[in-house]
């Protein structure tokens, strides 16, 4: 009988790929995966470190965990633990210490080291160097007919905001070789895929290149989605996360050329006082931001904007917040992400004794900006009622007869249907709005 194993993936989508890929390593490397955490033979968690509460989750977790093993071997049976993705980079030797049950870490760019280290007895059970362009070479593409599937195009970060640990949690950036994306998504699109999501930290500074009538030509983000946009079947390119330095005329242009390419912008700026940008080494003021913004809007004017926030930033007054709060009214979010700061260990902000805002402001600032979003997330949904919108449909929906879908704007769509319609792009009527998903009826 094969040995099961179970994941749990905890963090952003890039993890989601990561874990993808993990489970079909472990396919092909002759285990089976389960949907039992307490009685699969090998537990697997793929951590995140991006704030507090997403490592001590992991920590948690395994507490409870450690106790099924115990029983385990007990009953003279085994379990073996391991732990991969950012937490694993960041803490390595440290999770063992604080949880001796753990049997192997992997770092975000070890995972095709996972069979062997299972199959062979070793003293190493640390595994974390930055080996991107192995990690890409030799990851599997998952079998499935999905029909929206993650792609990651670009890994790492050198921009090293202040508050943040994934410079250091995923290595230096890395552009993913254009025929190995290409690759992918080919085969992605021959299995039913429809829609593509390109991922990275920094999507928008993807540099690498290509050899075209005998000359190499560098292909940035734009020319990637043009190169990616020829394959027929494909119908839909979204891409994720970019950084308001990086976008510049060529993105733009291939927004305005390419009816592939998704008018939805995720766009952080964290917060919207130009004093606390400077302090988080975001190296741009809020105007640029503003008239970035503007510019995109004047050349593709059913574009789309969110972003990422931080309340709380250390040095973060009341004027300051407000200046954020001024920023939203300004730019009008269709939908964003707001977090409260949280120090992390070996990040610039962490390292300086700064003045830390009390927890008690943060939590009144953070309800705010979230009431704020969510209202302009409403009123961005309600512009749609009553319109004709078009809808890729991805998944069947809980009731009977129901389907799920999206439309250009990321907004979840539900409809009846005696057909299946998954795969299909139609356009639908969007009659009503429950929280922030909408009912629809099939129009063709
Ligand atoms: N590369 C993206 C974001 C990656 S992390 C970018 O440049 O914006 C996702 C989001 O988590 C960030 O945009 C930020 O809003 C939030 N985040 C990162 N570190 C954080 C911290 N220490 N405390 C609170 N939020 C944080
Ligand atoms: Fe983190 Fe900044 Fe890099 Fe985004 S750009 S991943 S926030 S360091
Ligand atoms: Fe978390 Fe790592 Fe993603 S820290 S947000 S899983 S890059």
């Amino acid at each position: 009988m094969k040995q099961s194993f179970f994941i749990k993936t905890y963090g952003c989508q890039m993890n989601v790929y990561d874990s993808e890929k993990i489970v079909e390593l472990l396919t092909n490397g002759g285990y089976r995966q389960s949907s039992n955490l307490e009685e699969s033979d090998i537990a697997i968690f793929n951590t995140c470190h991006i704030r507090e509460k997403a490592a001590e989750k992991l920590f948690s977790d395994l507490g409870r965990i450690s106790k099924y093993k115990e029983n385990k071997i007990k009953s003279g049976s085994s379990m073996r633990i391991i732990v991969t993705g950012c937490v694993a980079q960041a803490e390595g030797d440290e999770i063992k210490k604080r949880n001796k049950s753990v049997d192997l870490i992997f770092g975000p760019q070890n995972y095709q080291n996972i069979v062997d280290a299972l199959k062979v007895k070793k003293k190493k059970y640390v595994y974390a160097d930055f080996l991107c362009e192995e990690k890409f070479e030799s990851l599997p593409i998952k079998n499935s007919r999905e029909i929206s599937r993650l792609v990651t195009i670009q890994e790492g970060c050198d921009k090293f905001c202040s508050f943040c640990v994934v410079p250091y949690t995923r290595g230096a950036e890395f552009s993913r070789p254009v025929e190995g994306i290409f690759f992918e998504v080919k085969k992605l699109v021959e299995m039913g895929a429809k829609e593509v999501i390109l991922l990275g930290q920094n999507v928008s500074s993807y540099n690498s290149n290509i050899f075209e009538d005998g000359k190499e030509v560098s292909v940035k983000l734009s020319k990637l989605c043009n190169l990616i946009s020829s394959i027929s079947g494909l119908e839909r390119i979204r891409y994720l996360t970019s950084h308001p330095n990086d976008i510049k005329n060529d993105l733009i242009n291939e927004h305005h050329n390419n009816k592939k390419l998704m008018p939805f912008l995720h766009l952080p700026i964290q917060s919207g006082s130009d004093k606390i940008l400077k302090k988080m080494n975001r190296n741009h003021l809020r105007d640029d931001y503003i008239k970035l913004v503007k510019k995109i809007k004047s050349k593709i004017n059913n574009m789309a904007f969110s972003s990422d926030f931080i309340v709380g930033y250390p040095g973060e007054t009341e004027n300051d917040f407000d200046q954020t709060i001024d920023l939203i009214e300004q730019v009008g979010f269709a939908s964003s992400y707001s977090f409260k700061y949280s120090p992390r260990a070996g990040t610039q902000s962490s390292l300086k004794h700064l003045d830390m805002v009390n927890e008690d402001v943060s939590d009144l600032r953070l309800k705010k900006i979230q009431r704020l979003l969510n209202k302009q997330q409403e009123e961005f949904n309600l512009n749609f009622i009553n319109k004709n919108e078009e809808v890729l449909f991805t998944n069947k929906g809980k009731k009977n007869n129901q389907f799920v879908g999206r439309t250009k704007y990321l907004q979840p769509v539900h409809v009846l249907s005696d057909v299946n319609i998954i795969g299909k792009k139609l356009i639908v009527n969007l009659e009503n709005l429950t929280s922030f998903s909408f009912h629809g009826r099939i129009i063709s």
